[in-house]
């Protein structure tokens, strides 16, 4: 066959398969079944872990919201439709042909119909030649299984929020599945502590009563995350005892409590997944890196474009667009932009102010690239030029973030840069007469610096030491809202910095870098010219 044969042959066979012309950049089969077999390591013997697919939510009438997969079935399977278990057995089963198996992947049943409405789904032989299952089944058998759950020493599954919606328009919906599930299991929540509870309950089983006083301030500040804490009466009971007796009674019925008899655990899951997904492997480093460097890119764009007349929702835009050009679909979170004392609203989502005026503004977004999320802030002055209030603050607030990074050493302590960064705040807002006192309890500083992120923006993890190939967050802030108690030259100026930081054996290294921190990279990136300078639209209101 001649050259130019073979050219049209394969152009012909490129356009018409469609293969080049769909991500194939997800995860690998082998990333999903290694992490299954990470997981199954772990568990004792005579186990099982059960993982739910994500509910589909109702938007408006005949309108879902975009569906997004809970991150740890997705990081176990790979699986992005609704609708869907995992079924993963620690030790090797077999079925009654003879067929050794020791995980089972069920997912939604092709449907001509609801394939042409919805688009297509991947169905028993996708799992299976995609994903790499041996054995996959349609979600109604396990509705129908027989798998016997009781049987099982234990059974590992997330803590239910019961906020399935059973639209009935269809048998196999993840509704239905965790229904038949808890038939089958037997499941009682009341057999069970909350992994919160049951942290509490061991603390006042092990602590003194000398020392209790400590346990009931703990109380009061779980108890301001998690407000159904309140109908446990011990608990409360415990909390307000000054009584010894009282106390030592509570203790010992509390202790009791904790040794409830289910074979089913809350907690296992979700902490062993957090070890896991915690320190990331080359293959989502991959995916990951991509999604931060898009992000910074979309800050470089922004800055270059920003002009005093544009709005919140115009920047948002950009940074959107960026993404979407890099094929990145979603974003990992809602959009921040907030100009001015929108930037002191920590996730301030409208992004509905008009004109920016001259005011800085904190914009807060990241890409989604592949279910990998960055997290990624710049804070800029619409005008080009930073302000000699505005300067002064950022730089505090920029020192704080590089002694913070610094600290993103192997074997340091996670909270370590969060202090590092508390303290040279404190110290920047005394000399400029912000705060009174070294001692103030950050009052314009009300959050942490340090979270992983990964294929959710607050990844889970231990927050123990830093390990090589975690990526985390280092994203000090200062918010002086208007009215704050200190001169009026300060209000409505809130600045954050973030960037995130993969830990290495040769020390931190800050994958966002592209988008310039300093305020004289910031000035010389807002001076240059951007395309969209001459990009304008119809006036509508004429
Ligand atoms: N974008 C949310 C955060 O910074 O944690
Ligand atoms: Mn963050
Ligand atoms: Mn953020």
């Amino acid at each position: 066959m001649n050259n130019f044969k073979f050219l049209l042959i394969a152009l012909f066979v490129t356009s018409f398969s469609g293969f080049s012309q769909t991500p194939t950049d997800f995860l690998s089969k082998d990333f999903h079944k290694n992490r299954r077999d990470a997981l199954r390591v772990k568990m004792p013997t005579n186990s099982v872990a059960v993982v739910f697919a994500n509910p589909v939510r109702n938007r408006a009438n005949d309108v879902d919201y975009v569906f997004h997969q809970d991150p740890n079935f997705y990081y176990l399977t790979g699986y992005r439709e609704p609708n869907g278990v995992l079924v993963l057995f620690s030790d090797e089963q077999t079925n009654e042909k003879g067929v050794s198996y020791n995980e089972i992947l069920y997912v939604q049943k092709r449907d001509k119909r609801a394939e042409q409405w919805n688009g297509k789904r991947l169905g028993v032989e996708g799992a299976k030649n995609e994903l790499g299952f041996k054995v996959a089944l349609n979600a109604d058998e396990f509705v129908n299984s027989n798998i016997n759950f009781k049987n099982f020493d234990r059974i590992f599954i997330e803590e239910f929020h019961d906020d399935y919606r059973n639209s009935a328009r269809d048998k196999a919906e993840v509704y239905d599945l965790v229904v038949a599930f808890k038939e089958k299991a037997a499941y009682n929540p009341k057999n069970f502590l909350s992994p919160m509870k049951k942290q509490i309950y061991e603390l006042i089983k092990t602590t003194s009563i000398e020392n209790s006083a400590n346990v009931a301030q703990i109380i009061g500040r779980a108890l301001a995350y998690d407000p159904s804490l309140k109908s446990d009466e011990d608990l409360m009971k415990f909390k307000e005892a000054t009584d010894d007796s009282l106390k030592k009674e509570l203790q010992q019925k509390i202790a009791l409590k904790l040794d409830a008899k289910t074979n089913i655990d809350i907690t296992f899951l979700s902490a062993n997944l957090a070890t896991l997904r915690e320190v990331k492997t080359t293959e989502e480093l991959k995916l990951l890196t991509k999604a931060i460097r898009i992000s910074a890119i979309g800050q470089v764009e922004v800055m270059k474009a920003m002009k005093p007349h544009m709005s919140e929702m115009e920047l948002q835009g950009i940074h959107e667009f960026v993404y979407k050009k890099y094929g990145a679909a979603y974003e990992g979170y809602p959009s921040i932009v907030g100009a001015g004392n929108n930037g002191c609203i920590l996730h301030y989502i409208e992004n509905s102010k008009t004109k920016l005026d001259n005011e800085l503004v904190l914009m807060d977004l990241g890409a989604e690239y592949r279910g990998y999320t960055a997290d990624v802030t710049r804070t800029i002055p619409a005008n080009g030029k930073f302000s000699k209030e505005q300067k002064a603050i950022y730089e505090i607030v920029y020192n704080a973030q590089e002694a913070g990074i610094a600290a993103y050493i192997i074997g340091e302590s996670m909270a370590k840069p969060n202090v590092l960064s508390k303290k040279i705040v404190d110290e920047g807002l005394f000399k400029l007469g912000i705060i009174k006192s070294v001692d103030e309890k950050h009052p314009y500083y009300p959050h942490g610096t340090s979270h992983h992120i990964g294929l959710d923006v607050h990844d889970p993890g231990n927050y123990d030491n830093f390990e090589e190939n975690m990526v985390v967050t280092m994203e000090p802030g200062i918010y002086i809202p208007e009215g704050s108690t200190c001169d009026k030259k300060w209000w409505g100026i809130g600045i954050r910095i973030e960037d995130d930081i993969l830990v290495t054996k040769n020390g931190p290294v800050n994958l966002s870098s592209e988008a310039p921190r300093t305020v004289k990279e910031i000035e010389k990136m807002m001076a240059k010219k951007s395309v969209l300078d001459d990009f304008v639209l119809p006036n509508l209101d004429k």
